[in-house]
């Protein structure tokens, strides 16, 4: 059976919340034990580099999050779990592909839009204040992480769609120049993947400082679940779940059954007290073993890194093949006597 390549990047800047588990990595795991895809999956600490100039930062997020990724399960066994900055054929790609990339098409990119316009919005109008070429040329490293394994599938968030595009368009150009080399991905937006509201109601980001950390302590977790925000409704007045943050919350956890018979609780007026406990005994119950098994992996680092490092290997005997194929395409090759 041939397999189909579903890879995906995670950016590591920052310590993984309860938005992130149920929106990418909760889906993404499940996605991995299916025997019909190869997952790859991986830490896109170039890409860090990009927003973040702080080095610890860097290395304390990549630790958390491949120390959460195995924690919860991640099977390495049968998906490529790597960190991009290990296969080095990624950044030689990254050239290669920067050499066919228009300009034009970067100056589309809403990040890098974004950053021009709020930059003429201030008094000296410099519209390139603060914009770094890492910031400006990003989808072209994306489209490198994604065209380097020929990846069938680029499960994202909706804001990276326009990413995808790109890389599509980059991996066109390339092909009609040097001949088919690479697969046109296909960007995955999982429609029914929860998002999640935050402590504040909106969408639970870094953002917005709203979010509940995946594994931080029992105490902490209880303390943060009982700073959400709700109404003024006593205990007794019916209550609506479809405006409610708990309620919404509690839905990414809970099976259908269960959240029916919570629906049947509002309507009869339960106190948010009370919903604040079952939220929080839902949440700990299916995080804790989980919670156990990062806090053991965070006192071995030595084992993420081996998991790390096999990975490497794993990924750099797919991707050096490819890296050789297009070098000779575009004619960086040995002379030949
Ligand atoms: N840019 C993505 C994000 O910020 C992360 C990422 C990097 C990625 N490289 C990727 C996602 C390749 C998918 C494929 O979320």
């Amino acid at each position: 059976m041939s397999k189909a390549t579903v890879l995906t990047g995670i950016t590591t800047t920052g310590t993984p919340h309860l938005g992130n588990y149920v929106g990418a990595i909760r889906p993404a795991i499940a996605a991995s034990q299916r025997d019909d895809v190869l997952p790859c999956y991986f830490l896109a600490d170039y890409h860090a580099l990009i927003k973040c100039q702080e080095p610890e930062r860097v290395r304390q997020s990549s630790l958390e999050i491949a120390a959460t990724w195995l924690a919860l399960g991640l099977d390495t066994a049968n998906a490529i779990f790597y960190r991009q900055s290990d296969v080095p054929e990624i950044m030689e790609l990254t050239w290669i592909l920067t050499c066919v990339t228009a300009k034009g098409l970067m100056n589309r990119a809403h990040a890098y839009k974004a950053a021009v316009a709020e930059n003429e919005q201030t008094a000296d109008n410099d519209a390139d204040k603060g914009i770094t070429m890492g910031l400006f040329s990003y989808p072209i490293l994306m489209a490198a992480d994604i065209l380097m394994f020929n990846a069938h599938r680029v499960p994202v968030g909706k804001d990276q769609i326009q990413h995808i595009e790109m890389a599509r368009d980059i991996a066109h150009r390339f092909n009609h120049i040097y001949g088919e080399h690479f697969v046109i991905p296909e960007a995955i937006v999982d429609e029914k993947a929860a998002t999640l509201l935050g402590l504040d109601g909106r969408k639970m980001s870094k953002s917005y400082d709203n979010t509940i950390p995946l594994f931080e302590s029992e105490a902490k977790l209880k303390k943060l679940i009982n700073k959400i925000k709700t109404n003024s409704l006593e205990p007794g007045e019916p209550k609506d779940p479809e405006t409610c943050t708990l309620f919404s919350i509690y839905q990414a956890f809970a099976r259908p059954v269960e959240v029916a018979e919570i629906r049947q609780r509002y309507a009869e007026g339960i106190g948010w007290g009370e919903m604040k406990k079952i939220l929080f005994t839902h949440i700990n119950e299916q995080i804790a073993p989980a919670r156990d098994r990062y806090h053991a992996l965070l006192q071995a680092p030595e084992h993420i890194e081996q998991e790390l490092q096999a990975g490497a290997q794993k990924a750099r005997a797919m991707a050096q093949p490819l890296l050789k194929e297009v070098r000779q395409a575009v004619g960086i090759a040995p002379i030949k006597g």
